[in-house]
């Protein structure tokens, strides 16, 4: 090989695990001679891809880097006072290069395994803790997608209080006039499908009847007036209506939070916790409620418990499989949310604590007046005379105030051909102010300018400033020194299995290397403090790689057009429902809402129906796990003349390619109905087939799957859509944009995140990422053909193979040795190991998915403790352990259990904590033993404890 030509391929070899000298052995294993031949006897012939993949050939890291700071450079960085929701923010440097630069933080997953959990699940509880405390509400949870999402899930909550499924008596939900237009478009799309009627107007002249179930206010509002809801939100309550409030935490450190208002719900962004811009995301959205909703709060809630010894121990409460329980019942269809971020936030309150928010907050209110001050005196009228952070100013001289803007190169916001917004946040320095209100200067006639620095004034009325005290919990008066702050958060990491420790082998989750290239630019200003509404042409960087990332995603899926709006797999398959529903619609098929959706779907999909206004019809499977086909013609048949679609998952949930995928969704099509594929399993495609080769017509992709996006402890995410060409016309747009309807609050989702997505495929290139799909089938094969004969391997195709997962059956166990798939899970976390994907998509299984990323090594030692799990199953099963007190049922073992002088366990302390000589020498430790969920769940508390609690 040329020296010239060896480097294109140099990512490829550090993103795929197997080297080239494992390939014979590994195979020989499977009963293979090649990997092609693998391929075929697995890929089913009729859906094979026959064309290269039309992607750029692949880059080295460090021509990827060059790159992209060639690109960053496109991107123009004004400064920006657009707020809307959106706050230029200081990351402290602790907590960037700490958590957002640490994969031992981003490359978490969902904490499912809590007792490996234990750190995120404490930094989530502050995070919840500090929402609590500043908007006044008893709960709240671990986050959400967005702020107009977040608001969404409010309307949605309150309309299914007040209404039965069947019988909508209270259609009715008013939203001000003055709530940021980006949410007002989410909840538009929102409200269409379920029934809602929106009945938008100013709250001062509502008249509010038994007809609304609830409202929806923003404090401070649109226009950054600070008003009076009390009376509004009693005549809600007194309709019997509930209050929700958006709202912004850094002005609730100054004033009167909404649950003193007497707001049932409080939402809001994160965001300005830290958490930078990145053209529109990923942040955190908060939800926080009165105690009443604590049972229909969407998302995720940490817990607090007690573990197997008594000791406290936090978890996931209620909630936590919500869409596989309840599937078209679900509260929601929030799955991925955005963890890393929401640690983010919470550490930022850690960080600065009660004080230096508050100090912060002064500044920004300070800065405001100045400013509101300067502009009157130069003529201009405000909207509004009490203000936080954001004013609002009248003018007929706009062209010339942005002209003289532009030339300083400050962004405004631009309200409509009359008014100005402006938001100070905590970057603004005094240099700053003086050259924002040199853009409201009559240059004929200046008026002179200074800062009284002995004069403190604010915008905020005294009837509104807070009163009550917040963050008092002792984790947010501890940690001022960045040595305190740095190991804190060090603490907390030591508690958590990522894939900086093992390889966590979740199926349908797609735990990949997630390179430090691919992360990089993400921390670069570059990329990272863009505000989403900024003019297009200030963003020149970034339209560039969205519109060739779109054009790779299409090239991947053998689709037409792409959205990147969605914020996770989930709310992609809500774009894409909606797309098909409006597809149908422009054909005055009105009637065409039943979605058929296989008994093996994911949860999310049957909740994502419903909140697209569709009815769930179930597809039965056969015994090998293949959709029935015979029940699908039936149910295609029966339904045909309302039939929206389907909602299939390839390679099934199961972990097979079905060869009868073609013949379903032709049944599907021949009906009039549209094919929606859940892209989850597409590592397990690109390259080899695409959605658009099994006869779907839209998908979506889960970018922190497939592409290479970390999954932070439960988000961020990224689930962008492609379609077909019919279904173009119909994707998601952005009120900023061109006005069609919208699922996401930002154009572009997370946009920072889609670059993570553009260098693994970049960097990959079209050689690259279907070596990638080979070797996680390769991976899986190995594995499965490992472990089978220990176990049962539920799901092969007609060739003994499997995708890019497998099914390990554990049932039989229950009989033999009273061992449940959760002892096993508990167990793996003794021998260093995440446990595989529990119970999905049947119940008493593990789902094993090791992607391409690990290496043969990896695999074996996995594989090694599976087997070692075996044999301590089977000693049970011939009765030389004990059946209920064995090294199982008492995983994990924590090191405060094994140092105990009272063991009086039947097995030894090696034998518990280093059951096989590879844990010795590297051991990680669960920090607390097996955790108690009806405990939990008995006795719900959501918040850090009260501070006594510490002082007893
Ligand atoms: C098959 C399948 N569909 C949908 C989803 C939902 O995706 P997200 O968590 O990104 O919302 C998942 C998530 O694990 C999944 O495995």
């Amino acid at each position: 090989m040329s020296l010239t030509g060896s480097a294109s391929s140099e990512f490829q070899s550090r993103h795929i695990g197997p080297r080239s000298a494992d390939l014979a052995d590994m195979l020989n294993t499977i009963g293979e001679q090649q990997l092609s031949e693998l391929i075929d006897r697995t890929v089913p012939p009729n859906i094979r891809m026959q064309r290269s993949l039309n992607l750029p050939a692949a880059m080295t890291e460090f021509e990827y880097l060059q790159h992209m700071q060639a690109l960053a450079s496109k991107n123009q960085l004004f400064k920006t006072y657009i707020g809307q929701g959106y706050y230029n923010t200081i990351t402290p440097s602790v907590i960037l290069r700490n958590i957002f630069e640490n994969p031992g933080w981003y490359t978490q997953y969902t904490p499912y395994q809590a007792e490996i959990a234990q750190g995120r699940l404490e930094s989530l509880l502050n995070y919840q803790t500090m929402v609590s405390d500043l908007t006044a509400l008893p709960i709240a949870n671990a986050s959400l997608l967005d702020e107009g999402t977040a608001a969404a899930e409010a309307m949605t909550m309150f309309f299914n209080t007040l209404n039965k499924q069947d019988h909508i008596e209270r259609p009715k939900f008013f939203v001000d006039e003055q709530v940021f237009p980006q949410t007002l478009d989410i909840l538009k799309t929102r409200a269409l499908p379920v029934g809602i009627e929106l009945v938008i107007g100013d709250y001062q002249n509502a008249s509010i009847d038994n007809t609304f179930f609830g409202a929806l206010l923003q404090y401070p509002n649109n226009l950054g007036s600070i008003v009076d809801y009390r009376s509004f939100i009693d005549n809600v309550h007194a309709a019997g209506g509930y209050v929700v409030m958006a709202t912004d935490l850094m002005a609730l450190t100054l004033l009167t939070p909404p649950g003193e208002l007497g707001a049932d719900v409080a939402v809001g962004s994160a965001q300005r916790f830290g958490v930078p811009l990145g053209y529109g995301g990923p942040h955190a959205a908060f939800f926080a409620a009165k105690d009443d909703f604590k049972r229909s709060i969407p998302g995720r809630i940490i817990g607090i418990s007690i573990d197997a010894n008594g000791g406290r121990a936090l978890r996931m409460a209620l909630q936590t499989r919500e869409q596989h329980i309840k599937r078209e019942k679900a509260t929601s269809n929030i799955c991925t949310a955005q963890a890393l971020l929401a640690n983010m936030a919470a550490m930022y309150a850690v960080y600065h604590g009660p004080d230096g928010l508050k100090q912060i907050a002064q500044r920004i209110a300070h800065y405001t007046h100045i400013v509101a001050e300067a502009v009157i005196a130069r003529g201009h009228k405000l909207m509004s005379t009490t203000y936080f952070d954001t004013i609002t100013i009248a003018s007929d001289k706009l062209e010339g105030i942005r002209e003289k803007a532009l030339r300083q190169q400050i962004n405004l916001r631009y309200i409509d051909s009359n008014h100005i917004g402006i938001s100070i946040d905590e970057t603004t320095q005094v240099s700053d102010l003086f050259d924002l209100i040199n853009c409201f200067e009559n240059d004929t006639d200046p008026v002179a300018f200074s800062i009284d620095p002995d004069n403190n004034e604010i915008g905020i009325p005294a009837a509104f400033k807070r009163q009550s005290t917040y963050l008092l919990h002792p984790v947010f008066n501890s940690h001022r020194s960045e040595s305190q702050m740095m190991r804190y958060i060090k603490s907390l990491e030591n508690k958590d299995l990522s894939l900086n420790t093992s390889m966590i082998s979740l199926g349908s989750c797609t735990m990949k290397l997630n390179a430090a290239t691919e992360m990089m630019p993400l921390s670069w200003p570059g990329w990272s403090s863009l505000h989403p509404f900024i003019p297009a042409e200030q963003a020149a960087g970034y339209k560039q790689i969205l519109d060739e990332l779109s054009a790779y995603l299409c090239d991947v899926t053998a689709f037409d057009a792409c959205s990147l709006q969605p914020n996770s797999g989930a709310q992609g398959e809500y774009a894409g429902l909606l797309t098909i529903r409006a597809y149908h619609e422009s054909r005055n098929d009105h009637h065409r809402n039943v979605m058929l959706i296989p008994i093996s779907a994911h949860g999310t999909n049957p909740a994502s129906a419903v909140m697209a206004g569709m009815k769930v019809v179930v597809v039965k499977a056969l015994e090998n796990g293949y959709i029935d086909v015979d029940d699908l013609r039936a149910k295609a048949e029966q339904y045909s003349e309302q039939l929206a679609g389907i909602m299939i998952t390839y390679p099934s949930t199961y972990g097979v390619y079905e060869e009868t995928v073609i013949e379903i969704t032709d049944i599907v099509h021949q009906h009039g109905g549209q094919v929606y594929m859940d892209g989850a399993n597409m590592n397990a495609q690109v390259g080899l087939t695409a959605p658009g080769l099994i006869g779907a017509d839209v998908c979506h992709l889960n970018l922190h799957k497939t592409f290479a996006i970390p999954h932070g402890g439960g988000g961020p995410g990224m689930g962008p859509i492609c379609v077909k060409s019919h279904l173009a016309p119909f994707l998601p747009g952005h009120v900023s944009t061109d006005g069609n309807y919208a699922v996401s609050a930002a154009p572009f989702g997370s946009a920072a995140i889609l670059l993570i997505s553009y260098a693994y495929i970049r960097m990959l290139g079209a050689v690259g990422v279907r070596a990638s799909t080979e070797y996680a089938i390769l991976n899986a094969n190995y594995m499965r053909a490992r472990l089978d004969g220990h176990y049962d391997i539920l799901y092969t195709n007609h060739n003994g193979r499997c995708a890019h997962e497998f099914i390990v059956d554990l049932r039989p166990f229950k009989k033999t040795a009273e061992i449940e798939a959760e002892d096993v899970a508990k167990r793996l976390m003794d021998y260093g190991f995440h446990a595989p994907t529990m119970s999905f998509p049947v119940a008493g299984t593990i789902m094993i998915e090791p992607t391409e990323s690990e290496d043969k090594a990896e695999l074996d030692r996995f594989c090694d403790a599976m087997i070692a799990i075996r044999e301590e199953i089977r000693n049970i099963e011939m009765g030389l352990s004990d059946r209920k007190d064995n090294p199982l049922k008492n995983a994990p073992h924590t090191q405060a259990r094994v140092i105990t002088a009272d063991w009086s366990h039947a097995y030894t302390r090696e034998q518990a904590v280093f059951p096989l000589p590879y844990v010795a020498q590297n051991k990680f430790w669960p920090s607390v033993a097996r955790v108690n969920n009806t405990h939990g769940d008995r006795n719900l508390v959501c918040t850090c404890e009260p501070v006594e609690s510490y002082q007893s």
